[in-house]
């Protein structure tokens, strides 16, 4: 059963694409892409404008994506810039602070160019140049804005770690790109405590490059360490530089930003976007799927430290001069309905959130919701995984009142924006569903097996068969294992790692990782970085990690760990490894469940056979299929004997 729910009449006649538009458009774009994408390009400001619009091999072996590629810009003029004179008095950033008592500051766009000038110059003037790498780990205060502008400006490549990662985590970023500089807060205040920034900072750099700088933003005023030669306040470093500077002329595929994310195997991966391609489609996309009209108050709830944070709270917003609300917080601080507090306190129009905080805040009632006025909103979004119908209803009929279409945005790191989703005044509503492609997106899904194409109603893999603007380039450093990653697999297409089903009315349904990647609360985590961090403990000889279903993140992580002949599995040895995971890669990658395993299901060749986990982690072992193959089959009864999630 699959309801539809219609285009609401009022967004229909409103919005800039309705569905005749819509269709129009779509085939235009996949049948012109040249003529498409030369006029869409020309939505930001060009210093020497592109001839060449695209220029694509998918071929396994030159994989090589370029787009615009002779044109030239610069992002922070274009975020900034370009907006003075029209609406310099406008609010760009308008900031809510963890704590609800403290106040919101409404920071122009003529006050954030300022402070991104003097920002890019202070930059300049620790020897940050164009091309160098600079890491960026910091709360979601305006200066994560600012130091990502500043870098954009100079043609320095940002790369921003969330600040939830552990230090090991940050060292492993800082010297896989070769930063120059790492750009930290003394504290980061988040649901009334303070994470310790500068410290993990301090942590980290111990395993970096002596000549690592540290630039501090001053957040809390709590009292920090400080290495004097390496070391350097934002605040007072700005006092001695000059106000202007002028934006560095970029090549369109000059890189912008490095962001790493998890993949199959234990190493995050560095993925690269490029200037002139990734502005064009941020800016689209961020116009088009939200349909944001001039003066509207815009809210993505998501980090600056996740790629969504860097399209749709940064980039894609101040390219198109909206006013993007930037939140420290938590949305259950200091209570539950902090969401909805903000909506009413800054008459949000647009909310962009991920379905794990509508599970969780669905939790807490409707009472909660009701009581903020949310007549504001029109526009509602939701990022990062799945989202189950219950939850969709939920956020349409309670936070929405039934007024407001959802769009499911479907994307990834590596896609830059969205390339699977609704637009609200164009696409009737099915709750669960991404629905169809954003123009110039090609989906097709494929037999798993055979990578034949499946039309019409099918389920299988999902690739993409041709490029887009916002595509990223390569992973940094390492251009055969992007090939290997997302070009090899399906010869001639973009692999994306989800599998989906395709139904009658070509509506696209998301099924979830095919990969050994897990999706926790919209986070992606490697199951082989989980599994190399347990490892590293003395006590653990062997580790194999899963996901199961979990009602409140989506997916839950479950480690099968297999002790040391000496060591005795206990609650306290339980306890500790899940407190060690946290602390080698951060919370979000805590485990759930640990289930202490005297043995792994192993081929004889010595291969896990994880799909015997997966059914046993959750709790569906009737039908583990065949076992004959197993070096030891008996290991399996113990492993269900024993295992963590009885439903
Ligand atoms: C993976 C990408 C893109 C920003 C946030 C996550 C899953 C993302 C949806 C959606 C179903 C979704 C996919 C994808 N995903 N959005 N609307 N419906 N699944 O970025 O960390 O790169 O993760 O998140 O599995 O591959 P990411």
């Amino acid at each position: 059963m699959s309801d539809i729910i219609p285009v609401p009449a009022s967004i229909a006649s409103a919005a800039y694409i309705d569905k005749a538009k819509y269709e129009e458009m779509y085939a235009a774009s996949v049948e012109n892409p040249d003529a498409f994408w030369a006029q869409e390009g020309r939505r930001i400001d060009w210093i020497k404008p592109f001839k060449t619009v695209r220029n694509v091999d998918y071929t396994y072996g030159s994989v090589s994506i370029k787009w615009f590629e002779d044109g030239t810009l610069n992002a922070s003029a274009n975020c900034l810039d370009r907006h003075l004179a029209e609406r310099g008095d406008q609010t760009a950033i308008l900031f809510e602070p963890d704590d609800p008592n403290a106040e919101a500051q409404h920071i122009t766009y003529r006050q954030v160019y300022e402070r991104v000038c003097k920002f890019a110059n202070v930059l300049k003037a620790l020897g940050v140049g164009k091309g160098d790498r600079v890491v960026i780990y910091l709360p979601m205060i305006p200066e994560a804005a600012y130091a990502m502008l500043a870098c954009a400006r100079i043609g320095a490549i940002h790369s921003v770690v969330f600040a939830g990662f552990s230090p090991d985590s940050l060292a492993n970023r800082i010297n896989d790109c070769e930063a120059k500089l790492v750009i930290t807060a003394d504290g980061a205040p988040r649901g009334g405590r303070v994470t310790n920034l500068k410290a993990n900072a301090d942590t980290a750099l111990k395993h970096c490059a002596a000549s690592v700088k540290c630039l501090v933003v001053k957040r809390t005023g709590q009292d920090i360490a400080w290495s004097a030669d390496r070391d350097s306040w934002l605040d007072e470093m700005e006092a001695g530089v000059p106000a202007e500077c002028p934006p560095t002329e970029m090549n369109a595929e000059d890189p912008l930003f490095v962001l790493y994310t998890s993949g199959s195997t234990g190493k995050p991966k560095g993925v690269v976007h490029t200037t002139g391609g990734y502005l064009v489609f941020a800016a689209m996309t961020h116009q088009i799927t939200f349909d944001y009209k001039p003066g509207e108050v815009y809210w993505c709830t998501a980090d600056v430290g996740w790629v969504t944070g860097h399209t749709y709270i940064v980039y894609g917003p101040l390219a198109n001069g909206a006013i993007s609300l930037m939140f420290e917080g938590v949305p259950t601080y200091p209570d539950a309905g902090r969401f909805w507090s903000v909506v009413a306190k800054h008459k949000v129009n647009t909310f962009y959130t991920a379905p794990t905080a509508i599970r969780a805040l669905m939790g807490k009632g409707e009472e909660i919701v009701k009581k903020h006025d949310r007549s504001s909103l029109r526009i509602l979004g939701t990022v990062g995984e799945p989202i189950n119908p219950e939850a969709w209803r939920w956020y349409y009929e309670v936070v929405g009142d039934k007024r407001c279409p959802v769009v499911d945005t479907w994307w990834q790191t590596e896609t830059g924006g969205h390339l699977i989703t609704n637009l609200p005044g164009a696409t009737p509503m099915k709750p669960g569903s991404a629905t169809t492609p954003f123009f110039g997106v090609q989906p097709a899904v494929l037999d798993p097996g055979t990578g034949e194409e499946l039309s019409g109603k099918a389920e299988g893999v999902l690739v993409i068969k041709d490029s887009w603007p916002g595509q990223m380039r390569t992973v940094w450093g390492d251009h055969q294992r992007f090939m290997d990653t997302y070009f090899q697999q399906y010869p001639g297409t973009y692999f994306t790692g989800d599998g989906c089903r395709r139904d009658e009315d070509g509506y696209y349904w998301i099924t979830g990782r095919v990969d050994d990647v897990l999706n926790v609360s919209g986070h992606r985590m490697g199951t082989a970085e989980i599994e190399s961090a347990l490892v590293a403990h003395e006590a653990v000889s062997e580790a194999a990690v899963v996901g199961y279903p979990h009602d409140l993140k989506g997916q839950g992580i479950y480690c099968y760990v297999t002790l040391m002949a000496d060591r005795e599995p206990t609650e306290a040895l339980r306890t500790e490894l899940q407190n060690w995971v946290r602390s080698e890669i951060g919370p979000i990658a805590k485990p759930d469940l640990i289930q202490f395993a005297p043995g792994l299901p192993k081929t004889r060749s010595g291969k896990i056979m994880r799909r015997i986990l997966r059914k046993i982690a959750e709790d569906d072992f009737g039908a583990l299929g065949d076992t004959s193959t197993l070096a030891e089959p008996q290991v399996v009864d113990d492993l269900i004997e024993n295992r963590q999630n009885r439903k």
